[in-house]
């Protein structure tokens, strides 16, 4: 990222809890690299997020490492973009704490993520469930972000994050870039294969969700069990045909054909043709990604090294913000 050619900054993140699945990929990382080029991009590994839920301490590290694994593997480069972990760059707690003071109660009561996942999990609704939108928008302010790809579930947070901005910089003038969110329409939302009424989901039952580490044979067998429904016709109508649409999309994005074509080639089929399309456009996608993956993976001083470098490289943009927002609010100076 050299000064004479600095681009807008594009922020996003992933938690590394659970098992990375095709809809993360197709509605999130795949996006991520089809912009890389047009942004100075921060992909991050959002491991305090995770704390929000209960983690296994072993696990939580193992897939930290898959995680930046996998967004390598998938395409993204961390000598262009930043592939870092987000509690490797301190500044992103410093900034959530100010942040914290500066959103309302009212505000944080509101949003439904957090009503979902306190109902949820009963037995531990902490303090940081709450503020995790707050973390959030620390995570994007922090590098005077312009562009955040995300699901359609986290737009309320994106919200929240612009009234933040948009407050903080009425009381101390321009210091945030007041960040838009980019949610994809037509890809922000991979359905589960056995209920397809609900969104795929790494923590759902196995045969729900494509794992990114699925075997050729695994994706098959899960698409030829995929729920479809009984008029045996092959039409996109995700209202009333959810489980066919859903494959559609997955066949329509990984195959680059385009829904009315696709829908106009396949009238007339059976689902097991269109089953049996959508596991090999999928196995065709996720081949080359595994193979990177799997080296990576055996690599991990590799990937050790990139998170330091990267680290290091997040924390100069880090630090420029946050020195500016002490500044601005009174926090005395050291020389
Ligand atoms: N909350 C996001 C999710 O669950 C993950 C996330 C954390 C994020 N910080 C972010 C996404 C900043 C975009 C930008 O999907």
């Amino acid at each position: 990222m050299s000064e004479t050619t600095r681009k807008p900054v594009l922020f996003s993140g992933i938690q590394p809890s659970g098992q990375i699945q095709l809809g993360n990929y197709i509605g999130a990382i795949r996006n991520f690299t089809l912009l890389r080029h047009d942004y100075d991009c921060l992909f991050s590994i959002v491991d305090l997020h995770a704390l929000t839920t209960r983690q296994d301490p072993a696990g939580l590290r193992r897939k930290t490492l898959e995680l930046a694994a996998l967004y390598i593997a998938s395409g993204l480069d961390p000598e262009e973009n930043i592939i870092y972990c987000q509690s490797h760059v301190p500044q992103h707690a410093e900034l959530a704490w100010i942040l914290n003071c500066f959103t309302y109660m009212g505000e944080l009561s509101r949003m439904t993520q957090f009503k979902d996942k306190s109902a949820r999990h009963k037995d531990n609704i902490n303090a940081g469930l709450f503020t995790y939108p707050v973390l959030m928008a620390a995570d994007i302010l922090l590098y005077q972000t312009s562009l955040v790809p995300v699901g359609a579930d986290q737009k309320q947070h994106l919200e929240i994050t612009r009234d933040v901005a948009i407050r903080f910089n009425a009381l101390y003038g321009d210091v945030f870039t007041v960040p838009e969110p980019y949610i994809p329409k037509a890809t922000a939302k991979i359905m589960s294969l056995t209920e397809p009424a609900r969104k795929m989901s790494k923590s759902d039952q196995e045969d729900s969700y494509i794992a990114l580490t699925d075997t050729p044979d695994t994706v098959r067998r899960k698409f030829r069990r995929a729920v479809t429904d009984s008029d045996a016709e092959i039409r996109f109508d995700p209202e009333n045909k959810p489980g066919v649409s859903n494959l559609l999309v997955i066949l329509s994005v990984l195959g680059g054909e385009r829904m009315d074509a696709l829908c106009t080639r396949l009238s007339g089929q059976g689902y097991g043709v269109l089953k049996e399309e959508t596991a090999q456009a999928v196995n065709a996608a996720l081949a080359p990604i595994q193979e990177r993956y799997q080296k990576l993976m055996a690599d991990k001083g590799y990937l050790t090294a990139v998170l330091k470098n990267n680290a290091e490289r997040a924390q100069m943009m880090a630090l420029r913000t946050l020195r500016k927002v002490y500044k601005k609010i009174g926090l005395y100076q050291l020389p």
